[in-house]
């Protein structure tokens, strides 16, 4: 049976890419802080005949991806993903810096320390897939989400530059970048998300499903949805600075 270990799992995006792996046959190894959604989450899809584990820890912190990085050397980690992420929604300068810091540390540090151990891991045995959760705000520059939008175009071209290093090698690398998708994310950054319009959400069970779906036929980026695909296609074609004057005017 393949085993996934998924990140942030028991909200969201992460408690949807574990209940369709565990659809698809995969034990779980899932990850998250909270000791009670992490133990729920176990016992129902344990319900379901799934053999899940259950790591609690801070992906923030050093201690944190020190236990996970140990758990994905064992070598028995057919898939990672790492999904677990956080938005600031300050003007930067205004939040506190260790916001910021916490932003980078979760968003980037932890994703690169748990790829450096799936990587090392999957290439001894030559098989695996690493799918990272990036976003489209790694496509446009966000002002009011700064450090997010930077740390979301570091996951994006980490993904695919890793790819073309592991080309051939049995593993494989996927950035999944969703629009705006409805989960617990812009309640946790207490943003008012009220400006966004309705056309413009996804439902978490959708890009899910495409993102696990690319990530199988090894596509190094996936954009879930016909609208997100042609927003960020059209923003990597346009002038940059006018692209910066519709960001600015948008407020996004
Ligand atoms: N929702 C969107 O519109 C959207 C759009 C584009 C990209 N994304 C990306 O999608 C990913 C998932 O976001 P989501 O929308 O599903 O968020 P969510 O509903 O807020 O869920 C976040 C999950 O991550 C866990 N988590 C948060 N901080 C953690 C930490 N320090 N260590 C370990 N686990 C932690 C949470 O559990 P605990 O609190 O118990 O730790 C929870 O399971 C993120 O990378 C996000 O940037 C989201």
């Amino acid at each position: 049976m393949p085993r996934a270990l998924v990140t942030g799992a028991t909200a969201g995006l992460g408690a949807e890419f574990a209940r369709q792996l565990a659809a698809q046959g995969y034990s779980l190894v899932l990850v998250a802080r909270t000791v009670d959604r992490l133990v729920a989450a176990q016992a129902a899809l344990a319900g379901d005949g799934v053999e899940v584990e259950v790591l609690p820890v801070d992906l923030a912190t050093d201690d944190g991806c020190a236990v996970v990085a140990t758990r994905i050397g064992a070598g028995d980690i057919d898939l990672l993903v790492n999904n677990a992420g956080m938005g600031s929604y300050r003007a930067f300068g205004e939040a506190e810096l260790s916001r910021e810091e916490a932003q980078l540390d979760l968003n980037v540090r932890s994703v690169m320390r748990l790829a450096h151990a799936a990587v090392r891991a999957m290439t001894a045995r030559g098989s695996g897939r690493i799918l990272n959760v990036s976003s489209v705000a790694g496509f446009v520059p966000r002002g009011g989400n700064v450090t997010y939008s930077a740390s979301k175009a570091w996951v994006t071209m980490f993904s695919e530059a890793l790819a073309v290093q592991l080309a051939g090698s049995g593993v494989t690398v996927t950035a999944v970048c969703p629009g705006f998708t409805h989960t617990e994310f812009h309640e946790r950054a207490e943003a008012d998300m009220s400006h966004v319009p309705a056309r413009m959400w996804l439902d978490a069970a959708d890009v899910v499903r495409e993102g696990l779906a690319d990530t199988f036929a090894g596509k190094p980026i996936s954009v879930p949805s016909r609208r997100y695909k042609a927003l960020t296609t059209a923003a990597q074609k346009l002038p940059r600075p006018l692209l910066r004057r519709i960001m600015g005017a948008r407020g996004y």
